[in-house]
């Protein structure tokens, strides 16, 4: 396998993997964080899937599905994380299961304290809240400081670990939506291990375009979705829980359908999207051939640097998005800090520059309008960017 970081620039390398997508005419897409695309043999794949599931159904759902196919796509999914078939759960987005893992969570005890942050997803963040009303805990809602830097969202959360002790649970972001901002999860929860405090990781952005291993991390709850940066038809997701630590967290609302000791108890038990699991083979086979999330990651922080690199350092930028490697990902967020109107700035690129983008609100350092190039982006694209971003400040 060619190294990534070369073929992370070799335009022609790319041109080759887009021609493999079929895209509608339209504005260049730099909001590719929503979902991603699957490509045209896995859209074949996916109808065919439709097409045999609508002619057999239930005759193969019960007697292959279940019984076979789910099985090894479970046993697929572990090793996208490193982690044993039996500790993984599918659910339907990333949502579905973080809600889960934070409802059931059975060490909270009224009193204790439950920690989110300003870059957490708001549905992770409602559930936390939830907790409060249905677990008699307290929320504590810190802040990250900005520009962020490793050292200081490292010491945020040691300073909240000490002023708030009766932190028992926290979520964290591994890539948060607003900023693309990378956490560093591994030296957070070594942190909060110290404390007793249990991390509930969002991996939703991360899994596909950051390699990661969960046992290094030191995780042992997280979920995901597949819909991002696997290329897999929309509906899929999955939780992880360490097998040690599967008896504190309950089965979902009294779920029955497997065994106390089955991590399947963790969701809700219902129909999934079939036809889309069923077409998870194909998507996992082509994330390894083209590199996996090392190949893909490597790409997309090329485009994000070739942007941030054109300019960073411009007055009336502010790329809000640290350079620390160690930090950053293809997503990155910026602001026009002459305009007030982030919006309106996201409006005039689509309507003057033909670009795509979308504002996102809710961290502490304000509005921004998050740039995400995605696998199919070119460095033309990424050039008129740079322009329209320099003739528009
Ligand atoms: C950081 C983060 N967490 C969670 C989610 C929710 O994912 P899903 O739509 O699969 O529920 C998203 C979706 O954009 C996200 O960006």
């Amino acid at each position: 396998m060619p190294d990534n970081t070369l073929r992370a620039r070799d335009e022609a390398f790319w041109q080759t993997f887009a021609d493999r997508y079929e895209v509608e005419p339209g504005p260049i897409n730099l909001e590719n964080g929503y979902f991603g695309r699957m490509s045209r043999t896995v859209v074949e794949e996916y109808q065919r899937n439709i097409e045999l599931i609508n002619r057999s159904n239930s005759v193969y759902v019960r007697q292959r599905f279940e019984q076979g196919d789910s099985l090894k796509i479970r046993a697929q999914l572990a090793r996208l994380i490193g982690v044993s078939a039996d500790s993984i759960a599918l659910t339907r987005n990333a949502t579905e299961g973080l809600q889960s893992l934070i409802r059931n969570y059975n060490l909270l005890q009224p009193g204790d304290q439950v920690l989110i942050s300003d870059l957490e997803y708001d549905t992770v963040k409602g559930a936390m809240r939830w907790l409060a009303r249905h677990r008699g805990v307290e929320v504590i809602e810190i802040e990250h400081t900005h520009p962020a830097s490793y050292d200081s969202l490292l010491s945020t959360y040691r300073d909240a670990f000490i002023r708030y002790p009766r932190l028992k649970l926290m979520a964290l972001t591994h890539v948060t939506h607003r900023t693309g901002l990378v956490m560093p999860v591994q030296a957070i929860a070594a942190a909060a291990r110290e404390h007793g405090i249990d991390v509930i990781l969002d991996g939703a952005h991360a899994l596909g375009q950051i390699e990661f291993d969960l046992t290094e991390l030191g995780i042992a709850f997280a979920g995901f979705n597949l819909h991002k940066w696997i290329g897999a038809p929309l509906t899929l997701g999955f939780i992880y829980i360490a097998p040690e630590r599967l008896a504190d967290i309950d089965p979902d609302m009294g779920e029955v359908h497997y065994p106390v000791t089955d991590i399947r108890a963790r969701t809700s038990y219902s129909t999934p999207n079939i036809p889309a699991l069923l077409t998870l083979p194909l998507v996992l086979e082509e994330h390894w051939a083209m590199g996996g999330a090392g190949a893909k990651g490597a790409r997309l922080n090329y485009l994000r640097n070739r942007w941030v690199g054109a300019v960073r350092q411009l007055p009336g930028i502010e790329v809000m998005t640290p350079d620390d490697p160690r930090l950053y990902c293809g997503i990155t967020s910026m602001r026009f800090s002459r305009h007030t109107d982030q919006q309106l700035m996201v409006e005039r690129l689509l309507k003057e520059y033909n670009l795509f983008t979308v504002t996102r609100s809710g961290a502490a350092c304000g509005p921004c309008i998050r740039i995400t190039p995605g696998l199919i982006t070119t460095a033309d694209d990424i050039d008129a960017l740079s322009k329209a971003l320099t003739e528009l400040r």
